[in-house]
């Protein structure tokens, strides 16, 4: 049996505490009216799925099969604010009518609160030009990585859509990084793959990066920005 100082097990009681807290308080943002059924936090979709699960399961496949379209026939667009909806049409069309549309109602989650929605079109605009301009000064993956945990942070900030937000902006930067590689003065071609890097963390991550710490983002997004095949090769295999 584990054995635990008094303190440890006042730490993982906490622990415990607080990660059950935070899905019930999760759970209460998702009871609103605008987007989910009366009195659930089911969300509103195009099949009349009524349970949580179901439509988490069936949510799930439909966005996994338009992310690996994606990969091959990428959603155009000049990394603006049309292209992001763009992504989010595509990933979302097939269940919600609220696809490619900005949310209408403030967000928040754990502790933070998510860009005020009257905000969202000038902040995003805003940023997104930012991003645009300072995507051409880099010249090492040291400095993409500082590039990509300032504008990833950002735009999570953001949270323009009732849902998806990660996925939406995963595929963002995916999509950025292979547009953006060959023309930049790098030594290598980058790609970005989110599987050699750990979700939990990555959520931590950002977490920390709202009190403008990008230590850890950084950290994580270095291991799935990758080079060369090889390089590639080497990472998948260490993580195993
Ligand atoms: N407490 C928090 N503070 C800031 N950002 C958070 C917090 N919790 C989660 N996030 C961010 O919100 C994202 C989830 O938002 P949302 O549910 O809209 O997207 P998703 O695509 O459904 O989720 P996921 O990213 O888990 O696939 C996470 O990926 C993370 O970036
Ligand atoms: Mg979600």
């Amino acid at each position: 049996m584990e054995r635990l100082t008094t303190n440890e097990k006042v730490k993982k009681f906490i622990d415990s505490y607080n990660q059950e807290v935070l899905r019930e308080y999760q759970k209460e943002q998702h009871f609103e009216n605008v987007y989910c059924y009366p009195n659930t936090y089911v969300l509103k979709n195009k099949l009349g799925i009524k349970n949580y699960d179901e439509l988490q399961q069936k949510e799930r496949l439909i966005v996994a099969t338009a992310l690996s379209v994606l990969n091959y026939e990428n959603a155009t667009g000049n990394f603006d604010i049309s292209h992001l909806k763009a992504i989010h049409f595509i990933l979302f069309n097939q269940l919600y009518d609220f696809a490619g549309e900005f949310r209408t109602i403030n967000l928040n989650k754990g502790m933070t609160n998510f860009c005020s929605v009257h905000l969202l079109v000038p902040y995003l605009k805003d940023t997104l030009e930012h991003l645009r301009k300072d995507i051409k000064k880099v010249t090492s993956k040291k400095e993409f990585v500082s590039f990509l945990a300032k504008y990833y942070s950002n735009l999570n900030m953001a949270h323009p859509f009732r849902e998806g937000n990660g996925r939406t902006i995963r595929e963002f930067f995916r999509q950025l990084v292979y547009y953006y590689s060959p023309l930049l003065p790098l030594e290598e071609l980058y790609e970005i793959d989110y599987s050699l890097m750990d979700r939990e963390k990555l959520l931590e991550a950002i977490i920390d990066s709202i009190a403008h710490d990008n230590h850890l983002l950084e950290l994580e997004l270095a291991k799935g920005l990758v080079g060369s095949p090889k390089e590639k090769e080497e990472k998948v295999k260490l993580k195993k």
